[in-house]
């Protein structure tokens, strides 16, 4: 694709395209794990990096190369590198870069195995975290130091669905010099471009909302060359958590789709939230919206819709949860999210069990607290599905 100036939709289809001799519509899946070289220089100048062509899958794969390109391209980074999966994503974001004695500095609200790198492996290796509440300012600021090499949040998220200062946070990160991660699985490459907020390197588990229908784990870093050149190539090369050829196949073809997936999802999850904040058993609805969020003008500066996923607290605990979960006929009881079937889970016996009472407590996820996925059937027909639901436990 030759104009960089193509709009989104246009990207999303097409970016990176790299037809071969056979000029075929669809990319095609390159099942090779390794390539053959015409001679014996030439298999050296590739591994000195003086001939360009690929050398082994784990490195890197002509279908993977068409999914990061495209990605990188949707984001508007210089680079991306795509990874088995969304933790691998996360992992190697923040490994590629730290040393013993670094500092990271957290929000709080994490997905449960975000949590458990920050709070249990990286201390393993002298790495130093601090958890901040994400939407205090004045706890980013005293948290971040010149120690600090990496700030890393997720925003919405996973599950309060607390949204963070984007732009603030990297300006009090760049004081310092530390690098901005942002994991924006929630608010997908659709709805939200960190970027262009002033962040650094940007995650996805696509296994969510880029392949969207259950099929495929996977996972992307995007960043600037620097950072990709110096830190991710050679972790990522060595470490080896790459994404399969078969895979990177099906992200494409979910990129396709994702940004009338998404906004038809994000469309279905208002009128769900707006439901559901009528109904006298729920006691909290917690949406990126107007409506259903403390934050709002915030959402409005950063995200362009509320998203897929919306959050609930009932009148009641665990049992009266897995009493409506229990009742539901036609969402699923599943910890996915993004899906094209609307999904529900309770996460303090799922995503964030491992994270303890404590742990819970302090990320604020009660019992009663219900995560939906809000997928693309019919938005009556998931209403009525949980209307039969709430009125029976
Ligand atoms: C916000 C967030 N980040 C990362 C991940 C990890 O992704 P994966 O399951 O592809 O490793 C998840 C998975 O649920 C998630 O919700």
């Amino acid at each position: 694709m030759k104009n960089k100036n193509y709009k989104l939709e246009t990207k999303l289809i097409r970016a990176g395209l790299n037809r071969t001799q056979f000029n075929e519509t669809s990319e095609p899946i390159f099942m090779t794990s390794s390539y053959v070289y015409d001679s014996p220089e030439q298999a050296e100048a590739r591994f000195k990096g003086e001939d360009e062509g690929f050398i082994y899958s784990r490195y890197g794969n002509p279908t993977v190369k068409v999914f990061e390109d495209r990605l990188a391209e949707i984001e508007k980074g210089e680079k991306c590198f795509a990874t088995s999966t969304g933790m691998a994503a996360v992992f190697a974001s923040l490994m590629c870069l730290l040393e013993q004695g670094d500092k990271v500095v957290a929000s709080r609200a994490l997905f449960g195995s975000i949590y458990q790198i920050l709070t249990n492996i990286l201390p393993k290796y002298g790495i130093e975290t601090v958890l901040v509440s994400g939407t205090n300012l004045d706890e980013w600021e005293a948290a971040i130091d010149d120690r600090t090499k990496a700030v890393f949040f997720e925003t919405p998220s996973n599950p309060t669905l607390e949204i963070i200062d984007v732009s603030a946070v990297c300006k009090i990160a760049k004081k310092h010099g530390s690098k901005v991660i942002i994991d924006n699985v929630f608010a997908t490459p659709i709805l939200q471009h960190p970027l262009e907020l002033g962040v650094d390197i940007v995650v996805y588990s696509s296994t969510k909302h880029i392949d969207g229908q259950g099929r495929a784990l996977g996972g992307a870093i995007i960043s600037d060359n620097e950072y990709y050149d110096k830190f991710l190539k050679p972790f990522m090369r060595h470490t080896g958590a790459s994404m399969s050829p078969f895979n990177a196949w099906v992200m494409l073809k979910g990129l396709e789709t994702l940004k009338l997936r998404v906004e038809h999802q994000s469309d279905n999850a208002l009128q769900i939230a707006n439901y559901l904040k009528k109904h006298p058993k729920i006691t909290k609805v917690i949406y990126p919206a107007e409506q259903t969020h403390e934050q709002y003008e915030l959402i409005n500066s950063q995200m362009s819709k509320g998203g897929t996923v919306l959050t609930m607290i009932i009148d009641g605990g665990k049992k009266e949860a897995f009493k409506l979960l229990n009742s539901l006929k036609l969402i699923d009881i599943s910890n996915n999210l993004g899906d094209t079937k609307s999904l529900i889970t309770h996460p303090a016996t799922t995503t964030h069990y491992s994270l303890g009472e404590l742990g819970r407590k302090e990320a604020g996820i009660p019992d009663g607290m219900i995560r939906l996925s809000v997928g693309l059937e019919n938005v009556d027909d998931l209403i009525d599905d949980l209307e039969y639901s709430i009125n029976i436990f």
